[in-house]
């Protein structure tokens, strides 16, 4: 059985008192009505990972993730975060090689290997992103790409380790573009990312959780969830509101 997870990411936004408001209304109103064994990260920016980690205490439901993580272990690099840094706050999970990081911040396949061995030796959970730009979708090649994102970040790794890290395909045409993949298309590209899996680890690629990412929200969460590749999401703008955010969560 695979995890079922749902995480938000904040991307930049909200102040301290906004996040620690909108956590606290997350804490209660999935208390109350979320059932089931589904898992609920918050991946805030890094100011306030220790702060909503506080408020969540002992949370069995509820972590904390941050939404990036240096490839370096320590010392001079002005600005940057390292994974013990996170694991020293208990920091469970890191999205590693989002769409923007890739895109604003020259990130590459190589680059996110180096991070993804950095965030599993500090026994953190990678979330590892991968999806095509719009004109590659266009050009067809899209299943190629995303094939070969995977490989290039991932398929170093020994099976063991893979188990540890949870992939989100994110089309990047449809994040933040209130333009959601159809749940035949997510589940088209899940079925291949877990048989490229499968092409290297056989029968460990079922124990692989594969989150669709893209303007999840509550009203079309169901339908994606309902696939049967897709084991969660990863929701920017829609995580942002309590309400939505707990409706998406419900929908899984
Ligand atoms: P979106 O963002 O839900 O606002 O499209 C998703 C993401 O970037 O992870």
């Amino acid at each position: 059985m695979r995890n079922k997870i749902v995480a938000g990411n904040w991307k930049m936004n909200k102040t301290l008192e906004e996040a620690q408001a909108l956590t606290s209304e997350l804490i209660g109103m999935i208390a109350d009505e979320v059932k089931g064994n589904v898992k609920v990260v918050l991946c805030t920016p890094f100011p306030y990972l220790h702060p909503v980690n506080q408020q969540l205490g002992s949370n069995k439901r509820i972590s904390v993730g941050a939404q990036n993580c240096s490839e370096h272990d320590a010392g001079a690099y002005t600005g940057e975060t390292s994974v013990s840094m996170l694991k020293s706050m208990n920091v469970p999970y890191v999205i590693i090689g989002h769409s923007e990081r890739r895109q604003y911040f020259g990130e590459d396949g190589k680059l996110l290997a180096t991070k993804v061995d950095k965030a599993l030796a500090a026994l953190l959970t990678p979330i590892f992103c991968c999806g095509e730009p719009l004109e590659i979708r266009e050009k067809g090649t899209h299943e190629q790409l995303v094939k070969q994102q995977v490989e290039e970040s991932l398929f170093h790794l020994s099976a063991e380790a893979l188990k540890k890290v949870v992939i989100a395909y994110e089309p990047v045409w449809a994040i933040g573009t209130g333009k959601t993949a159809t749940s035949q298309q997510a589940q088209d590209m899940h079925a291949v990312i877990r048989k490229h899996l499968a092409s290297k680890y056989g029968a460990v690629a079922e124990e692989i959780s594969i989150l669709y990412g893209g303007s999840v929200k509550a009203d079309n969460a169901k339908e994606l969830f309902a696939c049967a590749d897709v084991d969660g999401g990863l929701v920017g703008g829609a995580s942002l509101k309590s309400r939505e955010f707990v409706e998406i969560v419900k929908a899984i």
